[in-house]
């Protein structure tokens, strides 16, 4: 049980925070926030969820929604989220991921709220062969523009907490995959690009990732709301077992699809090659486990983009309008 009871979700029209909103929708009033901007499908809605269209880094806008909506919690999924994109511009990531924070969080600290931000495991940098699985205190030490403004976001919520008594649990994500997500991050774009028979382009430096689940992603966030002690950060990352390089899983899904190519093109501006974390105290203090290996991950999320093709045609279609043709992944 939990005495949270209404929640606001961010995001929820994005890949994880819809799937918080389809696994929870049954356990707690669920209003989303979301300006249905970059990587949000309007076909990600769950059902029952209140889909409510405002701007996280409008302070008026947020200040009137609590006001109506008097949640008990709010649950921040809401940021730009693409490494490339924020290699190509940055500002909008400052503005939601940083400012949009802020703005949630000056409000959940006046109204007494809890607030749970979404952060990442690329706070911590580039792990190398000898690097100890990160812990939660870790240095941070982020080295591209994206991971950046995640890293400043927790600082300045920690900061908050220190100096006014904010009540914020933050939750730092492996790199995650499952059904919606948008087709300019790798699994669902290697599919995409498989289904329409053109190559796949990967970058040319081999890089390892901790491949989590979208399903355990969410089931962490959502212990940590219920579990999460103030002021503490928790990993939620998958078994040691679930590390892999990119172009493994790409084989994987190339198998799963039936066909495809692969194309080797230059690695990203700063790419960082391996995030290796460990989720120890999660699993102890919030009691959550993951429940899927490397192998169940890949197939379920290959699976729901093969068998939701009009999902997928549809956003590849609204990434290829508002982008032109990607050509990078990772
Ligand atoms: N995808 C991953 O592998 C991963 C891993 C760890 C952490 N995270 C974090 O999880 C969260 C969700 O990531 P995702 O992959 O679902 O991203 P996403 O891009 O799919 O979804 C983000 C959603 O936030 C919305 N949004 C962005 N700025 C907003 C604003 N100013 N106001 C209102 N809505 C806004 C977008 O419209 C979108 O629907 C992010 O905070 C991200 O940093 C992601």
């Amino acid at each position: 049980m939990t005495k949270y009871r209404k929640l606001v979700v961010t995001g929820h029209l994005g890949f994880i925070g819809s799937a918080f909103c389809w696994n929870y929708r049954d356990s707690y009033t669920l209003v989303g926030v979301d300006f249905a901007g970059w990587g949000s499908m309007k076909e990600n809605l769950a059902p029952g969820v209140r889909d409510v269209r405002i701007d996280i880094a409008e302070a008026d806008d947020v200040r009137a929604l609590l006001d109506e909506v008097k949640p008990d919690a709010i649950v921040n999924f809401a940021a730009e989220s693409h490494v490339d994109r924020a290699v190509d511009q940055d500002l909008p990531f400052w503005r939601s991921n940083v400012m949009g924070a802020r703005n949630l969080a000056i409000e959940a600290q006046q109204r007494g709220l809890r607030l749970v931000q979404v952060s990442t495991d690329e706070v911590y940098g580039d792990a190398t062969e000898a690097t100890e699985a990160w812990t939660e205190r870790s240095p941070m030490a982020p080295r591209n523009p994206y991971s950046v403004t995640k890293t400043a976001a927790e600082m300045m919520l920690l900061a908050y907490e220190n100096t006014y008594g904010l009540d914020v649990v933050i939750t730092r994500g492996a790199n995650t995959i499952g059904p919606r997500q948008f087709p300019e991050k790798a699994v669902p774009k290697a599919v995409d690009h498989f289904l329409r028979g053109s190559p796949f382009p990967l970058f040319r430096t081999p890089a390892r990732r901790m491949w989590l689940y979208v399903d355990d992603h969410a089931s962490g966030v959502e212990a940590a709301l219920r579990k999460g002690r103030k002021g503490e950060a928790y990993n939620i990352a998958p078994g040691i077992k679930s590390e892999a390089y990119t172009h493994e899983v790409i084989a994987m899904v190339k198998e799963q699809v039936g066909n495809g190519e692969i194309e080797e093109v230059d690695d990203r501006k700063g790419y960082d090659l391996r995030y290796w974390m460990s989720a120890e105290k999660a699993q102890k203090e919030l009691e959550w486990a993951p429940e899927h290996d490397l192998r169940s991950t890949v197939q379920h999320s290959v699976n729901w983009y093969l068998e939701n093709r009009e999902w997928l045609g549809k956003a590849g279609a609204q990434l290829r309008e508002a982008s032109g043709e990607p050509t990078v992944s990772g």
